[in-house]
C-alpha cells in the first residue's frame, strides 16, 4: 500500500511504511522508549532553514546577517548546534535570553537585542554588554540609556503603522493600525533623533519587526513597509543597518504555499541596496518551526453529542499557538493504522475529531471538526510545525507542565558497520 503524498511531506518528515520519521528517527520508537509529551527538534532542517535564508540574501547581492531569535525556543542543544554552524547570531528580547546566549558562546556582536518595557535593571546588564546590536523603542529607553552610557550606538525600533501577519490575524500583528505598544510612532521620530543627540547616542540603525508569519500573500504589504522604512533610514546621518526584524512564516495549512524568499530578497535589494546599507533580520518562527514535532499520546477516545473527541496527555499550556492565537494546527497519526484502507489526505474514510488537552479550561482545543485516520487509545500522536513558540512559551499550568526535549543530530558514521 502507498500512501498518497502528505502536503508537508518531505525528505526528512515522512511516513516509512506506516510509521513516521523525523529525520532518521522513528517516531515510535521515540516516544515508546521515551514516554511523551515530548518535543523532537531535527538539526538538519534547522541548518537548511538558516542556508535557504543566506541564500535568498546573497542572490539578492545584500551584505546582511542573520540574528535567529532565541524566543522561538531556547532549548540548549538547539543553541549550540546553531553557534557551533556559525551561520547566525540570536536576537534577544530580555537580560536573561541575553546571557543565555552569551553562555552558549556567542559574541557580543553577534547579538542584536530589541526590549520592551525596558527596566532599569534590564538596562545596568545591556550597558555592560557595550559590543552587542541595541535597538531602543521607547523615548524613556533613549533618555535612560543616554544617562548610563553616553556615546553608545544604538539603533531605534520604530513602528510603522504597517503590520504583517499570517492571514488577516491582528493578534499577530505588532505594527498594524491598531495602536501597540512596541516601537516609536513616526510622529516622535525627530524627537527621538534629538534625544540621543542630546546624550551623544549615535543613531546607526532603524529596527522593525511588524508581524507574525507572513508568507507570499503578504508581500505586498512587506513591499509598502519597505517604502515606509526609507524614510527612517534617511532621517540618520550615519545609518549603517536596517534591521527587518522577523516575521517569515512558514506553510501550516494545506493551502499554504511556502515564502517565496528570493521575491522577498528582491524586494529588500530594490529599497535597500541603492543605499548601501547591510540588512539584519531575525528570524525565529522560520529557522525552528518545521524542524519539530511534539508527540503525544492519546489518552481517550469518546463521542459527546455531535463531536468525536480525542483527548492526549498534554495541554495547550505547552503549546499556545492553537489556543492564544487561533492558528491551525496539523496533526497526523504516529502510526497509522488500518492499512488496508486506501488513505487520501482528505479521504472519506477519515474521521472527523476534535483534539482536546488534560488541562481543566474551555480553551485546551488544539484543533477542532479535523479529519483524522482512525485513531485508538494509547496511540501517539505528532503535532507537525511544533518546533517554534511551543516548549518556549510553555507554563505549569495545573502543574502539567513537564515534557521533554529530544534534538537530533545527523549521524557521523562512526557507530556504524
Ligand atoms: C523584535 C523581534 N524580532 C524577531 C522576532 C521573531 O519573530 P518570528 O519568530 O516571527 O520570526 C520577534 C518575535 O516576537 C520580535 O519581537
Amino acid at each position: 500500500m502507498s500512501y498518497c503524498k502528505w502536503w508537508w511531506q518531505r525528505d526528512d518528515l515522512r511516513y516509512v511504511e506506516d510509521s513516521l520519521f523525523l529525520g532518521e528517527q522513528n517516531l515510535y520508537s521515540l516516544a515508546y522508549s521515551a514516554g511523551s509529551p515530548c518535543y523532537v527538534y531535527n538539526s538538519t532542517r534547522i541548518k537548511q532553514n538558516i542556508l535557504r535564508i543566506h541564500c535568498a540574501l546573497e542572490s539578492a547581492s545584500l551584505p546582511h546577517c542573520i540574528f535567529y531569535a532565541i524566543k522561538a525556543n531556547r532549548n540548549p542543544l538547539l543553541l549550540s548546534y546553531v553557534r557551533g554552524l556559525g551561520l547566525s547570531g540570536i536576537d534577544c528580547c530580555s537580560p536573561s535570553e541575553l546571557l543565555l546566549a552569551r553562555q552558549v558562546g556567542f559574541f557580543e556582536e553577534e547579538i542584536t537585542y530589541t526590549g520592551t518595557s525596558v527596566s532599569n535593571d534590564d538596562l545596568a546588564i545591556i550597558a555592560r554588554h557595550p559590543g552587542i546590536f541595541l535597538n531602543c523603542d521607547s523615548l524613556s529607553e533613549i533618555r535612560r540609556l543616554g544617562t548610563l552610557a553616553p556615546g553608545r550606538e544604538i539603533g531605534i525600533r520604530i513602528n510603522p503603522n504597517i503590520g504583517l501577519s499570517y492571514g488577516a490575524n491582528l493578534k499577530l500583528q505588532y505594527s498594524g493600525h491598531k495602536t501597540t505598544k512596541f516601537g516609536i510612532y513616526k510622529d516622535s521620530f525627530l524627537e527621538a533623533l534629538q534625544l540621543a543627540a542630546q546624550y551623544n547616542l549615535k543613531v546607526t540603525g532603524i529596527h522593525c519587526h511588524s508581524g507574525w508569519g507572513f508568507l507570499n500573500k503578504q508581500l505586498p504589504v512587506f513591499e509598502m513597509l519597505l517604502n515606509e522604512l526609507c524614510w527612517y533610514v534617511d532621517q540618520l546621518k550615519t545609518p549603517k543597518y536596517i534591521n527587518l526584524g522577523g516575521g517569515l512564516g512558514v506553510p501550516i495549512v494545506k493551502d499554504d504555499s511556502p515564502l517565496d524568499l528570493e521575491a522577498w530578497a528582491k524586494l529588500i535589494a530594490k529599497y535597500f541596496a541603492p543605499r548601501s546599507l547591510k540588512v539584519f533580520v531575525e528570524p525565529g518562527d522560520y529557522i525552528v518551526k518545521d524542524s519539530g514535532v511534539l508527540l503525544l499520546q492519546v489518552t481517550t477516545v469518546e463521542r459527546k453529542q455531535d463531536k468525536n473527541f480525542i483527548y492526549v496527555n498534554g495541554g495547550f499550556n505547552i503549546n499556545l499557538e492553537p489556543a492564544f492565537y487561533e492558528l491551525p494546527l496539523e496533526v497526523v497519526p504516529v502510526v497509522i493504522r488500518g492499512r488496508e484502507t486506501s488513505y487520501t489526505d482528505s479521504g472519506a474514510d477519515w474521521i472527523k475529531v476534535t483534539i482536546a488537552g488534560n488541562i481543566n479550561e474551555v480553551i485546551d482545543i488544539f484543533a477542532e471538526d479535523i479529519y483524522l485516520p482512525p485513531v485508538q487509545e494509547d496511540d501517539y500522536l505528532a503535532f507537525i510545525n511544533a518546533g517554534g513558540y511551543g516548549s518556549s512559551m510553555s507554563s505549569n499550568h495545573c502543574m502539567r507542565g513537564n515534557f521533554m526535549e529530544y534534538f537530533l543530530y545527523e549521524r557521523n558514521g562512526a557507530f556504524s558497520d
